[in-house]
């Protein structure tokens, strides 16, 4: 297949990328590059995906493009057919979007509606597009089923989120566009974000620097292995025939682990692995941040018959050694 993945110089495009190339798909990456974090991770990613394709240049293009410029999109899906879209190019981050909201509107709403009318218009077969945990914001109902209310998010990430679920159901509904829309919960592991928890904590417990935690670290995470949402968002990408004629061909799944860990519980294991006693700063729940997710990923392990086998303990330390290693060089 030739498939067009958005963002592929974040974490979760990264790997995604790789897994197409290796299962040799033919991928089209895009991405802005842009400074929210270290752009020197986003370039060793890059790499990566470059030398896989060493030997088959024509498997893989990668374009420095900002989705909120509609012009230069058009002319990516006026130059290659694709037979799938994965968006993923998006401002990430809860935290960030409190000072920043203007960024949310052009990249997540400006951004994502050129992306998905370009894929309606150049008819692409299935578009498949990142949404969030974030989505479920102030609703006490756990676990989180995709059925649950999601009317009341936290902050403008989180409503950028729910408002691209609710653009793709416009789409679907009004041009039979197939949409897929993957409710990711806290993913980690190796070439993960320096703004996400297990990296931050890792870097300054390494450094014998004290880590901030919020909420006296009492807040629940379900975190997600790299792995999983990578199998499952393939898995996902992959199957349209699941797709009735007679219903609007909009799906919504949980990508989770149905398994939520506590914050002192996550950095104990990193402590541990670690061989160093954190020293924490505690501080109350930052605003716009959710007290716990806890996903239920049933409707997506029972369409796919897929089972988590890993255990967090194994993938943090997956992540350890590939920081240390990463810093090394
Ligand atoms: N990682 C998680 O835990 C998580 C959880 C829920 C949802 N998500 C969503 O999954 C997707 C991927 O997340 P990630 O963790 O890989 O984040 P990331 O920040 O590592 O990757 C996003 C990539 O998109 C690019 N990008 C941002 N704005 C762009 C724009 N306007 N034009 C072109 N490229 C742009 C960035 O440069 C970055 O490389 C995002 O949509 C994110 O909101 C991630």
């Amino acid at each position: 297949m030739k498939i067009l993945v958005t963002g592929n110089a974040g974490f979760v495009g990264f790997h995604i990328c790789q897994k197409l190339l290796e299962r040799g798909d033919t991928v089209v990456g895009l991405d802005n590059l842009n400074r929210y974090y270290d752009i020197d991770l986003k370039k060793s990613r890059l790499k990566i995906l470059k030398k896989i394709t060493a030997k088959a240049k024509k498997r893989y293009f990668f374009f420095k493009i900002d989705i909120s410029d509609r012009q230069k999109i058009k002319k990516i899906f006026m130059k290659h057919k694709f037979d799938r879209v994965i968006h993923l190019a998006a401002q990430a981050g809860v935290r960030y979007s409190l000072e920043n909201p203007e960024v949310y509107i052009k990249s997540n709403q400006v951004g994502f509606f050129n992306v998905i009318d370009l894929a309606s218009k150049f008819k692409v077969p299935h578009f498949v597009y990142a949404s969030s945990s974030s989505v479920y914001g102030d609703n006490p109902k756990m676990p989180f089923c995709e059925q649950s209310n999601t009317d009341h998010p936290r902050q403008i990430y989180a409503a950028t989120k729910k408002s691209n679920e609710l653009m793709a159901y416009s789409y679907s509904s009004l041009y039979g566009l197939k949409t897929t829309g993957l409710r990711y919960f806290t993913i980690y592991g190796p070439w993960g974000r320096p703004d996400m928890a297990l990296f931050k904590f890792t870097k300054n417990i390494l450094r014998k620097k004290k880590i901030t935690v919020f909420n006296k670290g009492n807040h629940k995470r379900d975190f997600t292995y790299i792995d999983d949402a990578v199998n499952l968002t393939l898995l996902a990408s992959d199957r349209i025939s699941h797709f009735s004629k007679k219903k609007t061909p909009f799906k919504i799944f949980n990508i989770g682990s149905n398994s939520p860990i506590k914050l002192n519980k996550f950095i104990s294991i990193i402590e541990k692995i670690l061989k160093i006693k954190a020293r924490k700063k505690m501080f109350n729940l930052q605003k716009g941040d959710m007290i716990s997710t806890y996903s239920n990923s049933s409707k997506i392990f029972k369409k796919f018959n897929y089972f988590i086998k890993s255990n967090h303990y194994n993938n943090i330390a997956k992540f350890i050694y590939w920081y240390r290693d990463y810093c090394s060089k």
